[in-house]
């Protein structure tokens, strides 16, 4: 029974879909990533001392105190007890090596958190769901999901800030190259930001086991011109575009089904608020938080039973009929 889902799941999932940016934490491109990084190699390079010295004892004493031909195995070797000097040493050297490791930490996630963004910045909240990422500018009054657009910063001026929370359990931001990894906790609001220094589409994902579909629940940042970025921005903020006549059957079909209690569609009677607004969704590339590539194809596929690309996500297959499933997919098409 499995092979009929398998073979819809090979087809439907297109390997390109990382094809991006590698996600390599040694390779930071914005400003959190590379304090995080030099905080790493600090870390790194105590708990390396740590290691060689420690290890290193214990190889010598395994050399040192081998047995050799001739040693009389019952008799017990010289048994040493108490010496206030090196308990001291040993119970006093920790203890400054972990407030050392605690102070670079806190001191870089201070640094991070409560950085204030200037006037001009972008900011964004951020809500986490199972298993996908609401995308919410709040100055600009637009919301959409999975894909977060941003200005490049390679002035500095133009960072991107983020309030973290969540509608449901814990997740985690985590942006490799950007910064991360942030908690968003139901309840709170933690904080972050990022300034891309290069144009890009920059993966992320959910750092935070958060449900059946955790590891699918994945982010793309992407970091563009300030001219783009407002383009964008413009093109986002605009209704659903509904002059389309020839369209009218396949809006009335879509409006017919429950897909409206979910999603939102500007301008029409799509008003949920459950899953990912869908307004501008043929502007994003990908469907299902990261899980496939925005194509005619798997936009067919995701309708017909996102629980073949995603199983246990929380969109059911509706069962649709054959020509429902085209209007359907034309009226999405249209999104644009
Ligand atoms: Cu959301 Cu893991």
């Amino acid at each position: 029974m499995f092979e009929p889902a398998l073979s819809v799941l090979l087809q439907t999932q297109v390997p390109n879909v990382h094809e991006f940016r590698i996600t390599n934490i040694f390779k930071p491109l914005a400003s959190p990533a590379a304090a995080e990084r030099t905080a790493a190699y600090l870390v790194l390079a105590i708990t390396a001392v740590i290691f060689v010295v420690v290890a290193g004892l214990i190889c010598y004493t395994i050399v040192r105190f081998r047995r050799r031909p001739g040693d009389n195995e019952l008799q017990e070797p010289p048994q040493v007890y108490g010496s206030n000097q090196i308990e001291a040493a040993w119970t006093v050297i920790p203890i400054l090596i972990v407030f050392v490791l605690i102070g670079v930490s806190a001191r870089v996630i201070a640094a991070i958190q409560n950085a204030s963004p200037p006037p001009q910045s972008v900011k964004i909240l951020l809500v986490g769901h199972q298993w996908w990422w609401e995308v919410r500018y709040p100055d600009y009054g637009l919301v959409t999901a999975n894909e977060i657009h941003v200005p490049v910063s390679s002035d500095g001026k133009h960072a991107t800030y983020l309030q973290l929370t969540s509608a449901d359990v814990i997740h985690s931001f985590w942006v490799p190259q950007l910064a991360g990894k942030t908690d968003l906790i139901p309840n709170r609001i933690n904080y972050t930001w990022i300034d891309p220094r290069q144009p890009g589409v920059y993966v992320g994902n959910c750092a935070e086991y958060c449900g059946t579909q955790h590891a699918n629940m994945l982010l793309r940042v992407i970091a563009e011109s300030s001219e783009e970025f407002n383009a964008w921005m413009s093109a986002q903020r605009k209704p659903a575009n509904n002059s389309d006549t020839q369209l009218s059957a396949a809006q009335t079909v879509f409006g017919s089904l429950s897909c409206v209690n979910c999603h939102m569609i500007r301008g029409t009677s799509a008003i949920g608020a459950f899953g990912p607004d869908l307004t501008h969704l043929m502007s994003r590339q990908t469907l299902g938080a990261g899980v496939l590539v925005n194509n005619t194809e798997n936009l067919r596929a995701w309708v017909n039973d996102p629980q073949i690309p995603k199983p246990g996500c929380l969109m059911p297959s509706m069962k649709l009929t054959g020509p429902e499933l085209n209007q359907v997919i034309s009226y999405l098409q249209s999104l644009k």
